[in-house]
């Protein structure tokens, strides 16, 4: 997408703050010098059965690009592609589940648009708002600062182990949790730190979205793989060989930017890489706001540091 994108004109408005040329999560457009406007839009095809379920996956996944600019949403709009013959019932519960997701994140909802289409997809633009000065981008990342991220790794194989009928419920429960959760009060407890760059981890996956970081800050993510949190089930999905197409696809576009060490086993190096819905933030801050991070936000780990840029942007131990 990087590649297609360059044929655009560059964004020369001193208002546009960040524009699509550094593969952030949204844009962020200044609107007067106390307010910044954060504006990005997600929407997907059905990751579970459950109509409800898919519609508020969907709207903590739209969400979360604005958390992850360190924002807060306020408005959105749905994107609806429906088939003609689809179940209208479903459909109420889609957008029941996306609305009561936004009414929880205090996003209002404005209107969307729809249109018929064979597959079913669902998501929303929304836009926020962030302070100017408070702008968490991929770029700023500096030697020395530890790497915290607040999710857990492995919806996509567990999404995968399910599709091909052996995912156990109680292992696809921990992964609609954690996909349903908002990153609110993540996004708020990386706010009370110096936190220097941040991104939500999503369709490219750890090493994916941490490549991104360690491009824009021109710096090294050494990631301690032993310290990545994964949800129930996922080593053992990975290690049964659930591997979704768009992990591999992620390991050939990213691979070559990451060293591993040889302690790291063939299915750990595969979640590395595991594509994320509404995954978690990852986030670079100085060492010692740490502690301060993760007793406000209990979920979040350190995951590793930030190192000067080496021979490779990720370092797998
Ligand atoms: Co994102
Ligand atoms: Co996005």
């Amino acid at each position: 997408m990087d590649q297609v994108l360059q044929i655009l004109p560059k964004q020369t408005d001193p208002r546009v703050l960040v524009g699509f040329d550094t593969s952030d999560d949204a844009g962020v457009f200044l609107l007067t010098p106390e307010c910044a406007l954060v504006q990005t839009v997600d929407f997907f095809t059905p990751i579970v059965d459950d109509p409800y379920l898919f519609g508020a996956i969907a709207a903590a996944n739209s969400l979360s690009d604005v958390y992850a600019m360190g924002g807060k949403p306020v408005s959105a709009l749905s994107i609806l592609a429906w088939p003609r013959e689809g179940e209208l019932d479903d459909l109420s519960q889609i957008l029941l589940g996306g609305s009561d997701k936004m009414r929880e994140a205090g996003c209002v909802l404005l209107g969307g648009h729809s249109i018929a289409d064979t597959e079913p997809k669902f998501g929303y633009a929304v836009t926020g708002t962030v302070s100017p000065n408070r702008i968490l981008a991929n770029g700023g990342a500096r030697p020395g600062d530890a790497l915290v991220f607040t999710k857990s790794i492995g919806t996509g194989v567990i999404a995968t182990a399910l599709k091909r009928g052996g995912a156990a419920t109680k292992y696809l429960d921990g992964a609609i949790v954690s996909m349903m959760t908002l990153n609110d009060r993540a996004c708020e407890a990386m706010l009370s730190t110096g936190a220097t760059a941040c991104t939500d981890v999503s369709g490219f996956g750890l090493v994916g979205h941490a490549r991104e970081i360690a491009a824009a800050s021109k710096v090294t993510l050494r990631i301690e793989t032993a310290a990545v949190p994964l949800l129930d089930g996922a080593l053992d999905y990975a290690e049964q060989g659930a591997i979704p197409g768009g992990l591999r696809n992620n390991m050939d576009f990213a691979g070559c930017a990451a060293w591993k060490a040889p302690s790291v086993g063939p299915a750990m190096e595969y979640l590395m890489y595991d594509p994320q819905t509404s995954g978690g933030l990852l986030i670079a801050m100085p060492e010692d706001d740490v502690a301060k991070m993760l007793a406000a936000y209990p979920l979040a780990r350190r995951i590793g540091s930030v190192i000067e840029k080496g021979e490779r942007l990720i370092e797998l131990l």
